[in-house]
């Protein structure tokens, strides 16, 4: 390996080893690309209390889209792009609100995620990779780990709306849902097919829905 590739490969760490070794925090510039450990850190003189505080949880977003119109929920975050304190401190956290039979598609990401029930009655499981589904409805106050990379969904069974509140160790998990992502993309649909077992109306279905093309 070349010295450049060196100095590159350490420039990418750079925010990991700050964030665990030398300083107390790395809030998160923007203005940088991302790295595989984090973004580059915010100058510390520039900082206030206000950077480590985030409203953004306080109500759900009410954000229209077809994802959450079709499975009438809800979701806000805390990530790295949204609350940049939790740059290279390996957590976030969201909020789940569900209308009465609303749900969360069946999704993945890179790391584990810890649920916790605050109004409500779900039932959320996820599908190991022996194939075997664990799942269990879960109450006010009931917290349920989801491991990390497996498939995995919630559903608001009870007569009321739902909230969740849901942390993950990771600033920027990753999120991969997997209807949506079948759906919203320009691969062939005789390959999405071929993959998949659907047929060719569902896929025309999926494609149409989620704006994927061919
Ligand atoms: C969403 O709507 C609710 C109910 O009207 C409201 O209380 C809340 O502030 C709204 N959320 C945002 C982010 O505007």
């Amino acid at each position: 390996m070349d010295a450049l590739k060196v100095i590159f490969l350490l420039a990418l760490l750079a925010p990991f080893s700050y964030a665990t070794l030398v300083v107390d925090y790395c809030v998160a510039d923007l203005n940088h690309p991302v790295g595989p450990a984090g973004y580059p850190c915010k100058n510390p003189a520039s900082l206030t209390a206000d950077d480590f505080v985030f409203s953004g949880l306080r109500d759900p977003s009410n954000i229209t889209n077809t994802l959450n119109e079709l499975f009438n929920i809800d979701s806000s975050f805390a990530l790295d792009v949204t609350f940049p304190a939790l740059n290279g401190l390996g957590l976030s956290m969201g909020r789940l609100d569900f209308g009465v039979g609303g749900a969360v598609p069946i999704h993945s990401h890179r790391v584990s995620e810890l649920i916790l029930v605050s109004e409500g009655t779900i039932v959320a499981g996820f599908i190991d990779t022996n194939g075997t589904p664990f799942y269990k409805t879960l109450h006010k106050g009931d917290i349920m780990i989801i491991p990390p990379t497996l498939l995995h969904f919630q559903v608001n069974v009870g007569k009321i709306p739902a909230l969740v509140f849901v942390t993950l160790n990771s600033p920027n998990p990753g999120f991969e849902i997997t209807t949506p992502s079948l759906g919203a993309n320009d691969l062939p649909s005789e390959l999405v097919k071929k993959v998949t077992l659907l047929d060719a109306i569902q896929v025309k279905k999926l494609k149409k829905i989620f704006g994927g093309t061919n």
